[in-house]
């Protein structure tokens, strides 16, 4: 039998993926979004859908409707740049989830899985990166979602709301749903862009890193794979998971598999390094495995 799950963020590039895989197998899905980033289109038809911010103080009604066995949290602001020039927005990804969790409370809905992000680390003192790792985000976003994951384990202590917090390395690819970012940051869909033709080049940040060819090294995960975590994380595991392949791949290399696939040469330009760049990422996903 399926559960009912309530998605927030659900319109998103990644929620969006999550709720179309839990509807093919059987579970009931209500959508919340805002719809800053999100798009309605990619919501499922089969989902209940409900344009709504996390922080709005109606979201209690959206429990009151039906009974939810378990919360799915993608709602967020994400952009790393933006919430180091306005902090106040990124507040919402605290008060965002604090909401939900008052309604989590006062309906016993007794479960939720929550999107974190390797940006909770800062810049990496050991490779690969742990769970144990020490926090010290050095983003406002980062530490949005450091204060997210402690705010679980206060609910968890005081009222046994279970949690998982998944911590997302660089998540990449399609998911089948034709996702486009309207004004992407990041390496994949920017190189998309350019292929696209809808950009001139590629800017690479940084050739003088120590690493083997120069470029920074990141952790790419598959959003394929990432759904598959989140399907299995509604009913097995607890506390914090990262999340990402556990290998590495530098600019140089992305650039050069994209060349291959896409039979096409990208025009490069090499740049500076772009601040807050750590040099390389790549996480340690045994707990995952084992767990999920
Ligand atoms: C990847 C690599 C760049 C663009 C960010 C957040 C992280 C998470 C994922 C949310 C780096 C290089 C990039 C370009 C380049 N977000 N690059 N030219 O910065 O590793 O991670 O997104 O949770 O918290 O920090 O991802 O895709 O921007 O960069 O050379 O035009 O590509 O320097 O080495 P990043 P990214």
């Amino acid at each position: 039998m399926g559960s009912t799950v309530l998605v927030t963020g659900g319109a998103g590039y990644i929620g969006s993926a999550v709720v179309k895989r839990l509807l093919d197998q059987g579970h009931a899905v209500i959508v919340i979004d805002n719809l800053s980033k999100g798009r309605k289109e990619l919501v499922d038809e089969r989902a209940v859908f409900y344009h709504l911010d996390t922080t709005d103080p109606k979201l209690i009604e959206v429990f009151k409707k039906q009974p939810i066995n378990v919360v799915m949290h993608f709602a967020a602001y994400k952009a790393v740049g933006e919430s180091m020039s306005d902090p106040l927005k990124y507040t919402d990804n605290i008060r965002g989830l604090v909401n939900v969790l008052d309604a989590m409370v006062q309906y016993k809905v007794r479960r939720i899985v929550f999107s974190s992000t390797a940006a909770v680390y800062g810049m990496p003192k050991a490779m690969p990166i742990t769970e144990e790792h020490p926090t010290a985000p050095i983003s406002y976003y980062g530490f949005t979602k450091l204060v997210c994951e402690q705010t679980l384990a206060w609910y968890k202590d005081v009222h046994g709301i279970d949690f998982v917090a998944l911590r997302y390395f660089n998540v990449a690819g399609d998911a089948g749903l034709d996702y486009v970012d309207p004004a992407p940051a990041n390496l994949f869909p920017i190189i998309a862009e350019v292929i696209g033709g809808t950009r001139k080049e590629l800017t690479v940040f940084g050739t003088d890193y120590d690493t083997p060819d120069g470029s920074g090294v990141r952790d790419y995960v598959d959003i394929n794979d990432l759904v598959d975590a989140h399907i299995v994380a509604i009913e097995k595991g607890t506390g914090i998971i990262n999340l990402g392949s556990g290998s590495g791949y530098s600019v140089k290399d992305v650039i050069a598999a994209f060349e291959d696939e896409a039979k096409t040469k990208i025009p490069v330009i090499f740049g500076p390094r772009r601040a807050g760049d750590p040099a390389a990422i790549a996480a340690s996903n045994g707990k995952a495995l084992y767990i999920l």
